[in-house]
């Protein structure tokens, strides 16, 4: 069982007395008023119970009325010195380095995630952990997002996707005729990287151009894509640890075997185009992949490594060989669920004000970097490796 995310009363606009629950809105957010006050007594020790309990009743008295970011950041129960978390910081404790100087290449992520795709590096009989995350008792630890996909999904995510800011051409590496694609992508100064573009976008759709009044996420954009990633591992003690590898010096990290290390770390990967529609609502993105009718079905599995814009087919990633999940398919989702996200991260004890925006895209993983242990269920491969 992972610890459950943090969380405090549902968000006020539920709370509105046109709303015809309003008396089990009440006493549910009361309920969990409870727990946090509960959870804040037990983890400071002068609190005295019958404090702990005025302090619940007050609290429900003015539950509608509080504003509870505010409460947040004046809140022991947050309260993140680098005593309470150790994690703080810690995001990455080893830099990255030239892949040409690695005596054996780490293999890297995201790569070509197209059914059939098989990488170039020879990982021997490294497989990456197929189960379920949760079934290695893998919690969720982070959740942070990707302006454009990472990952390349022929005919979901590729070069011939688009989106208000247009999309990124196929990678020369991967050869072919580049001609005809809009490579117009936004690498302005105060952009960040950008990846592949979904081919939902449609820009006589209002879904795809209404701007939507964001709150907590920041410069996020109705029609784009991004690529959300949730790195989840065996280690984190606590939930919402800055990142998969806290507490992992790399002195650590290296007595660890690759196996082992693809055994108890991995992250989710999915990939959505934002449109301003409630009918495309999910409440709960914090905690990983979506996983309902379409969503979270065509799995790619692979092993590969941390991404982002610092780590590119010259300069690799040490973080690795961690297990890849990846969602084939390009979802729509309302900006809603990505605010409530948002909402949800400002909730928690961790302080997570630097992954409420995009983040910048690495380059496609080249063949050379991607692993050879695919796993395709039910396939050849399957057996060849366990
Ligand atoms: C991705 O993999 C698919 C399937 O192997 C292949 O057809 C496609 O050309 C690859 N794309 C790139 C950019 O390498
Ligand atoms: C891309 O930008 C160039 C110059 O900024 C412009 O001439 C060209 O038409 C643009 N291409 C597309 C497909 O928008
Ligand atoms: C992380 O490191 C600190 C200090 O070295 C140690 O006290 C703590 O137990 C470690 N936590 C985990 C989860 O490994």
């Amino acid at each position: 069982m992972c610890p459950p995310t943090e969380s405090l009363p549902a968000p006020i606009k539920v709370l509105q007395p046109k709303h015809k629950f309003l008396i089990g809105a009440l006493s549910l957010s009361t309920i969990s008023f409870l727990v946090a006050t509960i959870v804040l007594a037990a983890t400071n020790k002068s609190n005295s119970s019958s404090e702990a309990s005025n302090a619940a009743s007050s609290a429900a008295a003015v539950s509608a009325s509080v504003d509870f970011l505010t409460s947040k950041a004046s809140s022991n129960f947050f309260a993140t010195s680098d005593e309470d978390n150790f994690c703080a910081g810690a995001k990455l404790a080893f830099d990255n380095k030239l892949c040409a100087d690695l005596e054996v290449p780490t293999p890297q992520a995201g790569a070509n995630v197209t059914k059939g795709y098989v990488g170039d590096l020879d990982v021997g009989d490294l497989v990456p952990n197929t189960k379920p995350y949760w079934q290695s008792s893998m919690c969720p630890v982070n959740v942070h997002w990707h302006l454009g996909s990472e990952h390349y999904s022929v005919g979901q995510y590729d070069e011939t996707g688009n989106g208000p800011n247009g999309n990124i051409p196929r990678p020369e590496w991967a050869n072919r005729d580049l001609s005809g694609t809009d490579s117009n992508a936004t690498e302005g100064e105060n952009q960040v990287q950008d990846g592949f573009r979904c081919l939902h976008y449609d820009p006589n759709d209002a879904k795809f151009t209404t701007p939507y009044n964001w709150q907590h996420c920041e410069g996020m954009e109705v029609g784009e894509t991004y690529e959300v990633h949730w790195p989840h591992s065996t280690a984190g003690a606590y939930p919402f640890y800055d990142g998969v590898f806290c507490n992992l010096t790399l002195e650590t990290f290296s007595t660890l075997g690759a196996q082992d290390i693809a055994n108890a770390v991995g992250v989710h990967g999915q990939v959505f185009t934002i449109v301003n529609d409630e009918s495309y609502f999910y409440p709960d993105m914090i905690r990983g992949m979506i996983v309902d009718k379409e969503m979270g079905k065509d799995i790619h599995i692979y092993t590969g490594s941390t991404t982002g814009d610092k780590v590119s087919n010259e300069m690799c990633s040490l973080y690795a060989p961690i297990t890849w999940q990846v969602d084939r398919k390009c979802h729509m989702i309302s900006a809603s669920s990505f605010d409530k996200m948002c909402y949800d991260m400002k909730m928690q004890r961790d302080d997570m004000s630097d992954d409420l925006h995009a983040h910048g895209s690495r380059e496609l993983v080249n063949d050379d970097l991607a692993a050879n242990n695919q796993y395709y269920p039910g396939s050849v491969r399957r057996n060849l490796r366990s």
